[in-house]
């Protein structure tokens, strides 16, 4: 367990419901993989998303839209494989719960069974609450996700922040009220502005985790590739990169195949 992290017991939506109640801020990133899943885990973060952002970061596609429920089963189960302490959340990916609320349980189940994750993401509001409260009745925890949807990027056109206009963001704030009282444990509200995110945040009793949403929300989600400086080519506003990776494993790469180029590796302590 990393020095950061004060408590070493496991992350439930119980307790970020607690969290919030206290005012203790989460954090949430996302992972893919066993190893990175585990990296983000020993670190301390609250809970590791699964997200269909896999898709772009993973897969190398322009959206989210063509990453399939067996590729998120794949991601899923690896990174739950690493992770001892926070919440692992998978995101459903597109096609796998729009249909009608039968399928959408179907594909939740699967991934609760084959995955062994805590709870599922789901982007929409009142569209897809038939199939929220379907899921939730199966006893699968929900986490909503409002705002930028980009699984609806063929909808909107663009990824430009949401809900600036009066009547979006009064859509918005039913939504939400609509995915508490279907009885979602958390809401992920992308890319809006920071005064609407901060009043949904005090109008609910559910934590509402921000990306592009302001500081005075409950807490905050990055892409796990972004903040790390993996990818280069996304910089909106929000994003904080805390490191260059791309540059770090760039420089290492370069040296090993000058190394090897040379024959200076491997040494003779390198060998048997
Ligand atoms: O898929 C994802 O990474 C997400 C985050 C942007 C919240 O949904």
């Amino acid at each position: 367990m990393s020095i950061h992290s004060e408590d070493s017991r496991r992350v439930t939506t119980h307790r970020l419901l607690e969290m919030k109640q206290r005012g203790e801020k989460i954090s949430m990133l996302t992972a893919y993989d066993f190893t990175i899943g585990n990296i983000v885990d020993l670190a301390g973060v609250d809970i590791i998303l699964v997200g269909d952002s896999a898709s772009n970061v993973m897969c190398g596609n322009i959206t989210t839209l063509p990453i399939t429920l067996d590729q998120m089963i794949f991601f899923g189960k690896s990174v739950v494989r690493g992770v001892k302490r926070a919440l692992v959340v998978v995101d459903m990916p597109f096609g796998s719960y729009q249909g009608n609320s039968k399928e959408a349980l179907a594909s939740a189940i699967r991934i609760m069974k084959e995955t062994h994750c805590d709870c599922l993401k789901l982007e929409g509001g009142e569209e897809i609450l038939e199939s929220v409260k379907r899921i939730l009745s199966a006893g699968i925890p929900i986490m909503g996700h409002l705002g930028l949807q980009p699984q609806s990027i063929n909808k909107y056109g663009s990824y430009t922040v949401r809900a600036k206009e009066d009547s979006e963001a009064e859509k918005l704030m039913r939504d939400a009220h609509l995915l508490e009282e279907a009885g979602c444990f958390a809401i992920v509200l992308e890319k809006i502005p920071a005064k609407l995110a901060q009043q949904v945040a005090s109008e609910l009793t559910i934590p509402v985790i921000g990306i592009g949403a302001g500081g005075d929300v409950d807490g905050q989600v990055l892409v796990l590739h972004d903040m790390l400086g993996l990818t280069q080519d996304f910089s909106p506003r929000f994003l904080r990169r805390y490191t260059n990776l791309q540059s770090i494993m760039n420089e290492a790469i370069e040296h090993y195949v000058k190394d090897v180029k040379s024959g200076d590796f491997p040494s003779e302590k390198e060998q048997y």
